[in-house]
């Protein structure tokens, strides 16, 4: 948690652009994983984080445009909760610690919001993304769960995106410190990835290193020999010499800030020939990708650029025929490149994505595409100094996406069919770093985790 003046100026923030009226932000609260009193580890929504600093479950904060007043709303711990959870700061004494000066009972939220409904005073919130909140917001404003939904305002969630992407220096060094984490927990992975290992030991081994720091992982790890399958959760294989192994894996930081890192490790420790000249071009695209970012630049265009020199590369190994630019135009390459280049990320690792992947993502500079592949890219609209995003370019060998379009002859003039074919056996490979866009330039965050291929081999030598 940050010190107050950073929430005070961050709610300036909102009362000072065109929104009037109230604007409600309201926490997460516990979710049970089989009963009421077992619950998922706690995460609060990074929205109300952001503006409300705290961590706890069950609160709400209220912000009057007019005024510029904020009030959090809450319930002080009684001796029966005390029982059970040990002493806990009084609502007031939280509130002190944001810079909010009132705080009121939890039950008292839904007159102040029927007050405003009855004098025609807006009251603006963000689109619900879980269960628990649409039904609060429709018992707030007396409505239906389908018409809460529908009625979150635009104009705020504007509003936020332009405040939450840029980031401060303080989130910057949050993002940093996870990222020193995440660092430890790859290279360890790195070292453990033996012959004969099963992957869940290795998994184990990296959260370990996360937990002991009482962290919590700012998304499910992907560790899989199956690094083809995009979002690969299960972790029951054994490793065999000669495997890529995919490791998507990061911690979030004490404050909640995410890390997303990406490294593919060749069980043995070396890369074969055949493994080398694929994961050089992975990097390349990286590289390359990194290397063209700068305020002004839009994201669909690094995506597409990355595409270009994955098609190069693979054209002179004979998976592409035909013209660079047509292929990615077309959308040919996405048989082995079908996911989006990046995100933002911040207090979420798909930061703000819960507002609308295309209203954040999207704005007038670029439009989203119907393609398949491209249509994943969540971030396209042109970047803004200040914002971090992770640049993650991957080439994957997918045996059910090849015979499909091979069956049906999708790009058939573009794709040389039996190629991909003699390499359904090969996995995937994705390298993803967490980036900082400047003015000039870019800037990669935390201290470099081993990604050439002389690094990687280096480390699981040593
Ligand atoms: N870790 C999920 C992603 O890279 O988007
Ligand atoms: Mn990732
Ligand atoms: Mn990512």
């Amino acid at each position: 948690m940050f010190s107050a003046d950073i929430y005070q100026k961050r709610r300036a923030g909102l009362v000072h652009g065109e929104l009037r009226g109230l604007l409600l932000f309201l926490g997460n609260v516990d979710a049970p994983m089989n009963y009421r009193d077992n619950t998922y580890p706690f995460v609060q929504d990074a929205s109300f984080r952001y503006f409300f600093g705290l961590d706890e479950p069950g609160l709400a904060g209220l912000i009057d445009v007019a005024s510029g007043n904020a009030t959090l709303f809450g319930t002080d711990p009684g001796v029966d909760d005390i029982v059970w959870t040990g002493e806990l700061p009084s609502l007031a004494e939280r509130a002190a610690r944001i810079g909010v000066s009132a705080s009121r009972p939890y039950a008292e939220l839904s007159e102040v919001i029927q007050e405003a409904l009855r004098t025609g005073t807006p009251v603006h919130y963000l689109a619900p993304y879980r269960s628990e909140t649409v039904l609060e917001l429709a018992g707030l404003f007396g409505t239906t769960a389908m018409s809460a939904k529908a009625a979150f305002s635009p104009a705020l969630t504007r509003r936020v995106v332009a405040l939450r992407e840029i980031k401060g220096a303080e989130e910057i060094a949050e993002m940093e410190s996870a990222l020193a984490v995440t660092r430890q927990m790859h290279i360890a992975a790195m070292k453990a990835s033996r012959p004969g290992a099963m992957e869940y030991e290795v998994v184990g081994l990296m959260e370990g290193i996360m937990r002991c720091h009482d962290w919590q992982l700012a998304y499910p790890s992907i560790f899989s020999r199956r690094g083809e399958v995009l979002h690969n959760h299960a972790h029951d294989q054994r490793l065999d010499a000669g495997d890529l192994v995919v490791n998507d894996t990061g911690a979030s930081s004490k404050s909640g800030y995410a890390s997303d890192i990406t490294r593919t490790i060749p069980v043995g420790g070396r890369f074969s020939e055949r493994q080398k000249p694929l994961y050089q071009a992975v990097l390349d695209m990286q590289l390359e990708a990194i290397k063209a970012l700068r305020a002004g630049v839009r994201y669909l265009d690094v995506h597409k650029l990355a595409a270009r020199v994955m098609v190069e590369r693979m054209t002179a190994l004979g998976f592409f025929k035909g013209d660079a630019n047509e292929i990615v135009e077309s959308g040919a390459y996405a048989i082995a490149f079908p996911h989006g280049l990046g995100h933002q990320i911040g207090l979420d690792v798909h930061d703000m994505e819960a507002l609308g992947e295309t209203l954040v993502g999207y704005d007038e500079t670029a439009e989203r595409s119907p393609l398949f592949g491209l249509g994943y890219l969540r971030l396209g609209k042109a970047l803004k100094a200040g914002m971090v995003l992770t640049v993650e370019p991957g080439i994957y060998f997918i045996p059910a996406l090849i015979d499909a379009w091979q069956k049906e002859g999708r790009h058939a003039g573009f794709i040389n069919f039996e190629v991909f074919q003699s390499y359904r056996d090969f996995g995937g490979i994705r390298i993803e770093d967490n980036v900082l866009v400047t003015e000039t330039g870019s800037r990669v965050l935390g201290e470099p985790i081993p990604k050439t291929i002389e690094e990687v081999e280096a480390i699981m030598a040593g």
